[in-house]
């Protein structure tokens, strides 16, 4: 029996209730109240994170959209975009489908109840917290880290309290095996903790100030290995989790190596927090250190893309599946795309490339590749993949509607990156290109009417790909309608041969 099975699979007597006495009932089924929340909060903020985004597009076309408003200006929406969707969509995505994955590869019922409450809503806060102080203005001016101190400090907080939550559960698992989706969520939940307090130690100076303890090229250090391992831990290494339980589950197929999960695993977590640097490529920062990110962040291709193969390979043996179920469509495709941006992101880490892309739209291409194709796609198709399961029916409310999303976000996805490819290249070519007499031959906004266009084509992907978001929110609740009352999903025994003595 495979590792996927034993930690998934059912014992021969289910579904049966783990514990028979009374004071067990309250652990016989599932904290799938929790989970329920996380996934209503997920399509707000990713729906919201997405219309600020579309926002943020449209002004870099037609300016006047600021309205002359300072929280509405582009400096103050752009990081209320960042935090929405990263960590109001991704973190909200990858809270609520680890609680609901641990709880089923371990057979136990979340530790507490009371716990898991706090962390939803104290996640909401914080949430809210930036909603409220990114348009205001109130920022540490670091990118991905602009939160001020006391937003920080309440994540901290709920931070260390979810991992008590997850580890606790796998603790009190009833099987022997840790399924490999843990480790990554495991994974995930360390790795940005840590990165987390280090890169906000900061001095107060007054209720929304503070200065961080780091000073010069420190500083830019500091911020990003954050930056950078935030990429990796957060909207890498959490989704590669998703990967790992939703897509054998779709597929209704074990993982199609067990043994490259594990190496694929151990290679990221040891490579990943070496490649910050290549964000700060021909800066104050020693150019050894500059050398390393380089040299560490082209390795990552390797198990980058192993671990992608892996997921794909799943499929072997079931690919006609892919003509008739439009959530595997996602999950597949969301690898496809990871692919594209851990080949893209290493080609971007040399130097010599790095010299054309850095400052032009082609780094907001990869970052959108990554974002949108990866961590939005495998997202989306997790959700689809779990909700009915959670609301206890069949399946959606309409899988047509599923297909729709499908072919609307990847069109998008595919309109805004390769607009923004030809941006970027387009803008670099344009800032190098020099006369015989060593002047520059355009002017900065010679390159700026060049791009225009291209503007435009990011717009359309964006308006196209909150469509079809709002489309996968009306399927949901459809489908949440559909359910004809509360279930309680039972904590099923774990197969004989895997359970924990
Ligand atoms: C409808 C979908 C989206 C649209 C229209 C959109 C649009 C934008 C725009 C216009 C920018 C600013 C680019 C610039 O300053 O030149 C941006 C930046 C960014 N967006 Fe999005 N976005 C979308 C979805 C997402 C999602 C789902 C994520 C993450 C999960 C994301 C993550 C980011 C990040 C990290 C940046 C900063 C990039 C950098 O500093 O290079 N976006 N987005
Ligand atoms: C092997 C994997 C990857 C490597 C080596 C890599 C490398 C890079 C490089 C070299 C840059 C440009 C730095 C600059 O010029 O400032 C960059 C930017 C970025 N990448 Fe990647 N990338 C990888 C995968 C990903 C993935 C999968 C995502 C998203 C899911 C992602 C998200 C980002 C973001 C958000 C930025 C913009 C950071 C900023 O300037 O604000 N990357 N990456």
């Amino acid at each position: 029996m495979t590792a996927f099975e034993s930690a998934t699979k059912v014992g021969a007597s289910a579904p049966t209730v783990a514990g028979n006495h009374v004071r067990d009932a309250a652990h016989a089924f599932y904290n799938d109240k929790v989970v329920h929340q996380f996934m209503v909060a997920t399509m707000f903020w990713g729906i919201a994170g997405m219309l600020v985004g579309v926002l943020i597009a449209a002004q870099l076309y037609w300016p006047a959209l600021n309205f002359d408003t300072a929280w509405l200006s582009y400096g103050r929406l752009r990081p209320l975009h960042t935090n929405g969707v990263i960590f109001g969509f991704g973190g909200t995505a990858l809270i609520g489908t680890s609680l609901y994955v641990v709880q089923r590869t371990c057979h136990a019922r979340l530790i507490s109840d009371r716990l898991s409450a706090f962390v939803f809503w104290g996640w909401q806060a914080a949430m809210v917290g930036a909603l409220v102080t990114l348009p205001m203005g109130l920022t540490q001016g670091k990118e991905y880290a602009e939160l001020e101190w006391p937003l920080d400090i309440l994540i901290a907080i709920v931070w260390v309290a979810y991992g008590w939550l997850f580890f606790g559960t796998v603790t009190k698992r009833k099987v022997k095996h840790i399924y490999v989706a843990n480790w990554f969520y495991g994974a995930f939940i360390i790795g940005v903790g840590l990165l987390h307090i280090v890169n906000n130690l900061a001095i107060p100076a007054g209720m929304w100030k503070s200065y961080p303890v780091y000073s010069g090229a420190v500083d830019a250090m500091a911020q990003w290995w954050y930056g950078h391992n935030a990429v990796a831990f957060l909207l890498t290494v959490g989704f590669l989790a998703m990967m790992y339980y939703f897509v054998p589950k779709q597929a209704q197929r074990p993982i199609y190596s067990y043994r490259l999960s594990i190496v694929h695993f151990w290679a990221l977590i040891s490579i990943y927090m070496w490649a910050g640097p290549h964000h700060l490529h021909y800066t104050a920062l020693p150019d050894w250190a500059q050398s390393v990110g380089m040299v560490f962040s082209v390795i990552l291709l390797a198990p980058s893309w192993g671990g992608a193969m892996n997921g794909i390979l799943t499929l072997s043996g079931v690919w006609h599946k892919l003509r008739t179920d439009p959530i595997l469509k996602f999950l597949i495709v969301a690898i496809s795309f990871y692919m594209i941006a851990t080949f893209e992101g290493p080609l971007l880490s040399i130097k010599t490339v790095n010299s054309l892309s850095h400052y032009t739209d082609w780094t907001v291409g990869h970052v959108h590749a990554g974002t949108l194709g990866w961590v939005a796609m495998i997202t989306v198709g997790s959700i689809y993949s779990l909700y009915p399961r959670l609301v206890g029916v069949e399946k959606m409310f309409s899988t047509k509607w599923i297909d729709a999303h499908f072919w609307v976000h990847t069109l998008g996805v595919v309109f805004y990156i390769v607009s923004m490819w030809i941006a970027g290249i387009t803008q670099g070519l344009m800032w190098r290109a020099t006369n015989a007499d060593g002047t520059l031959t355009y002017s900065f906004v010679e390159s700026l009417v060049a791009t225009y266009p291209y503007y435009l084509g990011r717009l359309l992907g964006g308006l196209m790909i909150v469509a079809g978001m709002c489309l996968m929110a009306w399927n949901l609740y459809r489908t949440w309608q559909s359910a004809k009352e509360p279930v309680l999903n039972p904590v099923l025994a774990p197969h004989p041969e895997s359970a924990r003595a």
